[in-house]
């Protein structure tokens, strides 16, 4: 019998090209969560089972957890979102943390779901969470950092939305459902644009058969920001969240065009632990329809260590929409395409010796270099062996440049050659390799 060579279903192997994309792609907000002061953290993939069953989400906990025991008879799961994680950590330490905290991290995660486009069994996120305030300025901070990472790649306004609102309304506005129907409530109104209105009508009636409720679904979706302050005086809305909203709408009005900011009442976000602002990042290419980010506000979390709690908001950025957003909108520099460096051939075998000479000398500038193994092969082997490795330049190591003490250096994209001094080989391809510039 044979073993398929394939990944486990929903989840992927990373060759190098792949890793070259992935580490550029994850490079882009590392830097931007740099520059606005959040430190990275990391965290193991197992963690006990109550972390998710005290307050997760009813989905993620029945349905696409990765459960089991371990050989200890403790019940553990793979982390499907990092959350619970992070708050339990800030827990631990409370008492020697700094706040406002600014956190970063990227890892991955696991979920049993349906793989499907934009959906994987394992799939990475970068998580940015800001603990310690309960203000609106924190919120759009953080909205501000996803906004930023996707001007970051190159992407302009018009290729995404960011659509917010706050958990509270939902929970006011459809107070008089029960605990359970309101929760199947949100996780439709959740799905709403990836089915069909018959099967958004055949799902609503098998979740209340109370026929208002329709009505009352359709003229709570249709909500606008203007909309909200009649009805918060009214009491048919939680004034505070109706306030918040207003503010975090002011304080990012100078730095996000109207267009781009988008209130969405019907985002309500699965995860019970949200009690505020939850907002969701849309790719605006109608074949990218899942959100590229989701967060919000989850002021009671923290709690649940039996420690005290920490306002905290945040947001997680997933890398398998995101992928499909970067190549929809064609924002991937060229260069990610070929690995970096050079290729060393050699004219005969005997000068390998000068080959990891050479090589050495560049490696130590900071250059990325391979040297031809089988210097045995006609020269024109080792060559094209350089050009489908993609690299941009293949260094020529001949008898008479080196008794000249110059290396011959072709540019694989332009076919050019240039005989360099020795001396200044690492200075000549310094500007163009990646490695260095990083
Ligand atoms: P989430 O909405 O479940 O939120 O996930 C955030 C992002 O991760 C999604 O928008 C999506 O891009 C990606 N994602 C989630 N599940 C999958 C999957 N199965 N396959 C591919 N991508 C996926 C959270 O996880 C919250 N913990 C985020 C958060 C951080 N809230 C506050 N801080």
């Amino acid at each position: 019998m044979s073993i398929s060579a394939r990944p486990y279903i929903g989840s992927r192997d990373f060759y190098p090209d792949d890793m070259r994309f992935r580490e550029w792609m994850f490079g882009v907000p590392r830097r931007i969560c740099k520059t606005y002061g959040y430190g990275e953290y990391a965290s193991p993939v197992l963690e006990p089972i109550e972390l998710y069953t005290a307050k997760s989400s009813e989905e993620i906990v029945n349905e696409q957890l990765y459960r089991f025991t371990d050989r200890g008879d403790r019940e553990v799961a793979i982390r499907p979102e990092m959350t619970p994680t992070l708050a339990r950590m800030v827990a631990a330490k409370i008492n020697s943390l700094t706040l406002p905290l600014r956190l970063y991290s990227i890892a991955n995660f696991m979920r049993y779901e349906r793989p499907g486009r934009g959906r994987l069994r394992e799939f990475f996120q970068l998580n940015v969470d800001l603990l310690g305030s309960s203000s609106a300025t924190a919120d759009a901070e953080v909205m501000m950092i996803a906004v930023e990472i996707l001007r970051s790649y190159g992407a302009s306004d018009e290729h995404f939305m960011v659509r917010f609102s706050d958990r509270r309304l939902f929970d006011s506005f459809f107070s008089d459902l029960d605990r359970q129907t309101g929760r199947l409530v949100g996780r439709l109104l959740d799905k709403r644009e990836k089915i069909s209105s018959e099967e958004f009508d055949r799902a609503l009636q098998e979740i209340s058969t109370d026929p208002s409720l329709r009505d009352r679904i359709a003229e709570f979706i249709s909500l606008r920001l203007e909309d909200l302050p009649p009805l918060a005086e009214s009491g048919r809305l939680a004034s505070d969240a109706v306030s918040h909203l207003l503010e975090v709408e002011r304080l990012l009005a100078d730095a996000v065009p109207k267009g781009v900011l988008s209130f969405d009442p019907g985002i309500v976000r699965g995860f019970d632990y949200y009690t505020g602002l939850i907002f969701e990042v849309y790719d605006n290419h109608p074949e990218n329809n899942r959100a590229l980010f989701g967060g919000g506000r989850y002021d009671r979390l923290l709690g649940i260590y039996g420690k005290q709690e920490v306002p905290a908001v945040g947001f997680g950025m997933g890398d398998v929409t995101l992928e499909n957003f970067i190549r929809n909108h064609n924002l991937a520099p060229a260069e990610v395409a070929h690995p970096e460096g050079v290729y060393i051939t050699l004219f005969s075998p005997e000068l390998f010796g000068q080959g990891l000479r050479i090589a050495s000398m560049l490696r130590q500038g900071g250059i990325c270099a391979e040297v031809a193994l089988e210097p045995t092969k006609k020269f024109g082997k080792q060559f094209e062996i350089a050009q489908k490795k993609g690299r941009r330049f293949a260094l020529i190591v001949g008898e008479d440049e080196i008794a000249k003490g110059i290396v011959r250096v072709k540019d694989l994209q332009t076919g050019e050659q240039k005989d360099v001094v020795e001396s200044e080989l690492v200075s000549y391809l310094l500007p163009e390799d990646r490695i260095a510039r990083k």
